[in-house]
């Protein structure tokens, strides 16, 4: 059957839902769909009403966009629908202002997106939820004097500048 890409089309929390469960280990019933409203672009693809293929472009505002959830259901897997889904979001992004689009993945995918055309590099990822071990303390706010004498906190000494 044909794969038909669709540019941020209303698609359905369940729909995401159960592509997401297909694809993804550990994936338990989430809210996707209302996090496509802070999306730069979000790619679909489908056969017939089936949605066998997702991926989605977070922004900065400028110049720079992330890849991210590129995802294909198992049993479409390795037919190109992947790297299709990426080139749409790619071109999107660019046609929105994105100069430089980042993805993070498992060393597994590596040839995945090189075969997307991504150039591979060093990058980090930190899981905040996770306390580091060896945390040092946070350092005390310094407070800093207005003229007239008034102690500000680094906001307030922002909203001055
Ligand atoms: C990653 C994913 C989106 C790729 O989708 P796909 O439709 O299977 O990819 P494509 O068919 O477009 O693959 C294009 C090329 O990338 C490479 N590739 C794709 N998947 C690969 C894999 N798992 N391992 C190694 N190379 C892979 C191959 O060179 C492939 O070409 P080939 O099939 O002619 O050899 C899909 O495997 C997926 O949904 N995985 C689970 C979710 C996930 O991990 N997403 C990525 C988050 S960073």
């Amino acid at each position: 059957m044909q794969c038909v890409l669709k540019v941020c089309p209303q698609v359905k929390n369940e729909a995401l839902d159960v592509l997401f469960a297909s694809a993804w280990a550990g994936h338990r019933n989430a809210k996707i769909r209302p996090l496509l409203a802070q999306a730069l672009v979000y790619v679909c693809a489908y056969e017939g009403k089936r949605l066998v293929g997702f991926a989605k472009v977070v922004g900065d505002g400028g110049v720079h966009g992330f890849l991210l959830d590129p995802t294909v259901a198992p049993d479409r897997q390795r037919k190109g629908i992947g790297k299709r889904l990426v080139a749409r979001c790619a071109e999107e992004a660019r046609r929105r202002g994105v100069e430089w689009l980042h993805v993070d993945y498992e060393p597994s995918l590596k040839a995945f997106y090189q075969a997307c055309g991504f150039r591979h590099t060093e990058a980090g990822l930190r899981n905040l939820k996770e306390k580091r071990p060896n945390q040092a303390p946070e350092p005390t706010r310094t407070a800093v004097t207005s003229r007239a004498g008034a102690r500000l906190t680094p906001a307030a000494r922002v909203a001055q500048l």
